[in-house]
C-alpha cells in the first residue's frame, strides 16, 4: 500500500490497520528529516493549508503548523476567538470563505462532535480532524501509538491502560480504535461516573482500581479531567480524584515492574499525575509531542498526494 484510501482524516474508526502502518512508515521517514540540520522538504510546495481552530490548543495547532511549514506548504491560521464567528457567521460560511481564497486543505478543531464530518459532506477540500468535542482526535491517537511502537518495537500484544476521564475524552476513543486495530490489549480505568456505559461494547477491559490497572499494563496513558466539558460533578473533589486515581511515584514504586507513562497534555500537575512521575525517566510525554510533528507531516503528505477520486 502506498496511498491512503480515505480522502479526509475524520477519525481512526474510519481507517484500516494497513493505512495506520502506512502513516507510521511515512512518519519514520519524516522523523529522519526532522533530525537533519535542514529540516525542510519541498513535498507540499504550492499546497495551501488553513488551520481552523474553534477551540483552544497549544500542541495540536503548533504541531500542525510546524509540520506544514516543514513540508513547504503555505499556511494560514484561523482562531474563532478573533474572527467574524463572534459576529454570528456560521461554520459552513466561515470555511467556504476560507476555501474561496484557494485553500486546498482544512485542519479543524471544533467543540461539536461530528463538525468535521458535517463539513466533509458540504465542501470539496480535504479535511483533517484536529479534535471534535468529545468524539475523536485521530492524529493524537496516531502519535500515541507511534510513540509506543518506538518504545517497544511494536504495538501488537502490548497492554495499555487509559486512565481518567474516559467519558469526555476524544483522545480515549481514538486511542481505543487505534490500539485495537494495531493488536494491543486495551483497558480503561477511572471513576465509574466517568466511564461511559457503552465502553465495554468497544471490547476493552474495565477496571475501577487504579493499582490493579497499573499492575496489569505495560503502558499507562493518563488523561486530564476535562472540567470544561463536564455539565455536573462526577466526583466529590479534585483532591479526592487525585487521592484515588492520581498517578504518583509512591504508587508506581509499589509495583514490581516499571511502566511507561504517557499523557496527551495539557497536564494538570498534582491532579491526574504528579510532577515526579510526569518528569521521570519512565514518562515519554515530550517524545509524544516530538513525534506529533512527524505523524502530522505524514498525514498531510499522504492526504495531499492521493490519486484523484
Ligand atoms: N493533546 C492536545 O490535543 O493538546 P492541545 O489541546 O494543546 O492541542
Amino acid at each position: 500500500m502506498s496511498q491512503l484510501k480515505t480522502k479526509h482524516l475524520l477519525g481512526i474508526k474510519d481507517i484500516t490497520e494497513e493505512e495506520i502502518q502506512l502513516i507510521f512508515q511515512t512518519a519514520d521517514h519524516f522523523k529522519d528529516v526532522l533530525n537533519r540540520p535542514i529540516k525542510k522538504v519541498p513535498s507540499l510546495r504550492d499546497v495551501t493549508i488553513a488551520n481552523v481552530f474553534f477551540e483552544n490548543s497549544t500542541r495540536t495547532r503548533l504541531s500542525f503548523e510546524l509540520a506544514e511549514k516543514r513540508l513547504s506548504a503555505d499556511v494560514i491560521n484561523f482562531s474563532s476567538s478573533s474572527s467574524s464567528v463572534k459576529k454570528g457567521e456560521t461554520l459552513l460560511d466561515t470555511v467556504n470563505n476560507i476555501l474561496s481564497m484557494k485553500v486546498d486543505m482544512i485542519v479543524m478543531r471544533h467543540a461539536s462532535p461530528g463538525a468535521p464530518h458535517f463539513l466533509a459532506k458540504h465542501i470539496k477540500a480535504t479535511i483533517i480532524n484536529a479534535g471534535d468535542g468529545t468524539h475523536e482526535h485521530p492524529t493524537q491517537a496516531l502519535l500515541d501509538s507511534f510513540s509506543i511502537r518506538e518504545k517497544f518495537g511494536d504495538v501488537a500484544g502490548r497492554k495499555i491502560v487509559i486512565i481518567g476521564d474516559i467519558m469526555h475524552s476524544r483522545v480515549a476513543l481514538s486511542n481505543i480504535f487505534a490500539l485495537q486495530k494495531l493488536g494491543a490489549k486495551v483497558m480503561v480505568c477511572g471513576p465509574a461516573t466517568l466511564l461511559p456505559k457503552y465502553v465495554k461494547e468497544l471490547g476493552v477491559k474495565v477496571e475501577l482500581d487504579v493499582k490493579k490497572a497499573l499492575e496489569w499494563c505495560d503502558v499507562a496513558n493518563v488523561l486530564r479531567i476535562q472540567l470544561e466539558r463536564q455539565q455536573m460533578s462526577y466526583f466529590p473533589s479534585l483532591r479526592e480524584y487525585a487521592q484515588y486515581f492520581g498517578i504518583n511515584k509512591k504508587l508506581l514504586d509499589s509495583l514490581d515492574k516499571p511502566i511507561t507513562i504517557m499523557h496527551p497534555g495539557p497536564i494538570n500537575r498534582g491532579i491526574e499525575i504528579t510532577s515526579d512521575v510526569a518528569d521521570s525517566e519512565h514518562a515519554i510525554i515530550l517524545q509524544q509531542v516530538e513525534n506529533g510533528v512527524a505523524i502530522r507531516m505524514a498525514v498531510l503528505y499522504l492526504l495531499a498526494n492521493q490519486a484523484p477520486v
